[in-house]
């Protein structure tokens, strides 16, 4: 019988080094989308696998990503440790452990009470960009390791093979490509991500859903060059009113999505999913106050805001680059104008037809005088988990010797591209454990990670593994 206790000892003796590590971690500015930070990106991978070498890993390598299709790729990290021997026959299973290193962007950076990438300790706290998303919940990982190597003297119970990527943020492409191409190289039994939240605080959380998404941008042309607004205005064509108008042809006032053919294949959850989601301690005028900040909160009526932002399909405007954005006023008809459009996929959606939907409406809406170009940048698959097998059990055992009480099952409005690979391409089963908060501003200032959660998540993923290993 394997115990974890030695090395969940080794955790606690060695907690203030572990914030210290981390911290060391988030100074680095990993951001992905901005090339200006390619090099920082490369320096935090290197920086993770010095010190999966340094416990004691194997085969630890960069892997990279670019290619001629897919060039400024952000590299892998890879690092395996396939020694632990068969007990009566049985064979120790391996186990594949994913996360991302790199983060979003900081801005807008004046609303940060202490700077981004200068991890400050706040009310038990750690405040930094990527704290929770996802350096700290990598970070546990690294240290549920380092401590199980330590208390086996290097036998670790299980086979483990790590892999982290650098572009999850900006769709995970190149991750993408590497299970496609190697799927035998992260061969294993299950896969443990911890990239999500739980539902409360104090409340163990296994997440069993993530939304897919499509993410676009309309391009629309109008004049051969910016116009005097005077002068042309009542003749020229204004790119930007365009995409305004077929903006609000997408979706109508009540939140439903516009696009013929949209809510097809949308799946409806079962009923008992329905119900285990109704006894979830949940105030929505305490989620509108404290999480959202809005007069009231919209989207489709006759559904919760659980099923709203968990089971239902979402498109959302994020920015509406061109034109005039400086200090004062100019008066231009700028010649052309995009806007940034995303949508979120639920199961059994898929972001090939999704897209062709999207497209072909887009282009029905089209105003005279204006070209428009409709493009992908990134897709990902929407998924849900099984919940009934070994593995559900083996975590929700080991955070109920963390936590004290049950795993609630929830599912999260977000994305990890990646996951619906690991289930359709590898059929490796997944267990999304994570362990934010809904009040950590992921995406947004002051990102934080409760450092009571960040070291409950090293204990959880100590025992997790010890539970998956034969006895
Ligand atoms: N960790 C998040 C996704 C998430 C958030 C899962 C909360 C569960 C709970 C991830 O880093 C993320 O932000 N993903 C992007 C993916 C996109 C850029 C392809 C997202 O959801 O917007
Ligand atoms: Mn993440
Ligand atoms: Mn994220």
């Amino acid at each position: 019988m394997k115990t974890p206790e030695a090395a969940v000892a080794f955790a606690k003796n060695n907690q203030q080094r572990f914030v210290d590590e981390l911290k060391a971690l988030l100074r680095i500015p990993s951001v992905s989308t901005d090339p200006a930070h390619a090099a920082d990106t490369r320096r935090a991978a290197e920086f993770v696998a010095a010190e999966l070498r340094r416990i004691g890993m194997e085969n630890v390598r960069l892997i990279e990503t670019t290619t001629a299709a897919h060039p400024d790729g952000h590299p892998l990290v890879y690092a395996d440790h396939l020694h632990a021997p068969a007990i009566d026959g049985k064979p120790a299973p391996t186990v594949l452990l994913y996360a991302h290193y790199d983060v979003q962007p900081p801005d807008p950076l004046d609303e940060w009470l202490s700077p981004p990438f200068e991890p400050t300790e706040r009310d038990g706290n750690i405040c930094a960009r990527g704290a929770v998303d996802d350096k700290g919940q990598l970070w546990m990982h690294v240290k549920a390791l380092e401590s199980l190597f330590f208390a086996t003297s290097g036998q670790l119970p299980l086979n483990v093979r790590v892999i982290l990527e650098g572009e999850e943020e900006v769709g995970g492409e190149g991750i993408a490509a590497f299970v496609r191409e190697h799927p035998a190289r992260l061969a294993a039994d299950v896969a443990l991500v911890s990239d999500s939240e739980m539902f409360a605080p104090d409340l163990p959380t296994l997440c069993v859903g993530l939304r897919g998404m499509i993410y676009t941008e309309i391009e629309a042309r109008g004049a051969r060059t910016d116009l005097h607004s005077g002068m042309y205005g009542g003749a020229a064509p204004n790119p930007f009113v365009a995409l305004a108008q077929i903006i609000a042809q997408l979706k109508d006032a009540d939140g439903r999505i516009l696009i013929p053919g949209f809510y097809d294949k949308v799946a409806v959850p079962t009923p008992a999913e329905l119900a285990a989601w109704k006894s979830l301690p949940f105030d929505e005028e305490h989620y509108r106050q404290t999480e959202v900040g809005s007069t009231v909160l919209t989207g489709e009526s006759g559904y919760s805001v659980l099923e709203r932002t968990w089971s239902r399909p979402t498109l959302e405007v994020h920015g509406m680059p061109g034109g005039f954005i400086g200090a004062g006023a100019k008066t231009v008809i700028p010649a052309r104008a995009a806007a940034k459009v995303s949508m979120r996929l639920v199961p059994d959606q898929t972001p090939a037809e999704a897209f062709a939907q999207y497209k072909s409406f887009v282009e029905s809406l089209r105003p005279k005088g204006i070209e428009i170009a409709v493009r992908l940048i990134h897709a990902g698959d929407p998924v849900v988990v099984s919940t009934d097998n070994p593995y559900v059990r083996a975590a929700t055992t080991a955070m109920h010797d963390v936590f004290g009480r049950d795993t609630v099952f929830i599912r999260s409005g977000g994305s990890i591209p990646i996951v619906g690979d690991f289930i359709r391409n590898l059929g490796t089963p997944t267990i999304l454990m994570g362990f934010g908060l809904p009040d950590d501003n992921l995406h947004a200032p002051n990102e934080k990670f409760h450092l009571a959660n960040f070291h409950r998540g090293i204990e959880s993923i100590i025992r997790f593994l010890t539970n998956l290993a034969p006895s």
